[in-house]
């Protein structure tokens, strides 16, 4: 059935674990993340960002529909996310589109204008009853160094500035920096646990991990168990399909049918997110 983010994030944080959040692109992808979801009885978030949202010629809704359907028929709850939204007018259609949660991105903004603008993002989708997270990463400036992007690999959060962010913004949730990044191939990011501690007994909202695909099972696993609550993977169910697809191509370059080479992809996609649930539910009581 289709639930809300807010239920799914508030569960997982009374259960001390993590709700796996995957990002779809194709409605390959939306079916694979329920199949993997029902394959492990676990609860998940389908979330489409705006740059999928650009690859689908900036319409939301052919994709988005198919995803309330998906979710209203899957076995298991899941919930849709709008990620990383940067523009007014997408985030205007999330209620309408189904979404009960957004992530407002404003973290390449200097701190008082990501503030100015996750606060008035807040006030509007409280108002619509959606649930919202927005990110904090490095403020640009400071000791005469430039800013880095949230999630470059050398960004980080500070906690003191954090607890500011949620407590002015009125976020529901904070995805942090502590050392994965967007978009990596190899699973070789080093998570910042120190920092993680620090973050989840500094602030009191839901910690957000995103660039999770370049996380190893270990650190994933230590991330929950340190606090982090919502997961964030794209790009490894983007390898999974990828992948499948090439070595089927290759081996069967007589193919022409598109059902075939897709039935591989959305497998081995299906595979990857039964994988990861079962390593985020892997958490130490
Ligand atoms: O918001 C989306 C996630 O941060 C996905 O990152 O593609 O590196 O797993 P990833
Ligand atoms: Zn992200």
């Amino acid at each position: 059935p289709l639930v809300t983010t807010g239920e799914l994030v508030t569960r997982a944080a009374a259960d001390r674990t993590a709700v796996a959040s995957f990002n779809v692109i194709t409605l390959e992808h939306v079916e694979a993340v329920v199949a993997g979801a029902e394959s492990v009885h676990a609860p998940v978030v389908l979330q489409v960002s705006e740059n999928a949202v650009r690859f689908r010629h900036g319409r939301l809704l052919p994709l988005a529909r198919a995803a309330v359907a998906a979710a209203e028929q899957a076995a298991v709850p899941v919930a849709l996310h709008l990620d990383h939204v940067r523009s007014d007018t997408l985030l205007r259609q999330a209620p309408d589109a189904g979404f009960s949660s957004v992530m407002y991105d404003a973290a390449r903004l200097p701190y008082e204008e990501n503030l100015a603008a996750t606060r008035t993002a807040v006030d509007w989708a409280h108002a619509q009853g959606l649930w919202i997270e927005a990110e904090l990463g490095e403020i640009g400036g400071k000791d005469g160094r430039p800013g880095l992007d949230a999630h470059a690999p050398g960004a980080r959060t500070d906690p003191d500035e954090a607890r500011a962010f949620v407590t002015d913004s009125g976020v529901d949730a904070l995805a942090v920096a502590i050392g994965s990044s967007h978009a990596m191939t190899t699973r070789t990011a080093r998570l910042d646990h120190a920092l993680l501690k620090r973050l989840s007994s500094t602030l009191d909202v839901p910690l957000v991990l995103h660039g999770s695909s370049g996380v190893p099972d270990d650190e994933l696993a230590a991330a929950v168990a340190g606090g982090i609550t919502k997961v964030n993977i794209g790009t490894a169910l983007n390898i999974a399909m990828t992948g499948a697809i090439r070595e089927f191509l290759v081996a069967r370059p007589e193919a022409v049918d598109p059902r075939q080479y897709l039935t591989t992809g959305r497998q081995d996609m299906a595979r990857t997110v039964a994988q990861l649930i079962r390593v985020l539910d892997r958490t130490p009581a």
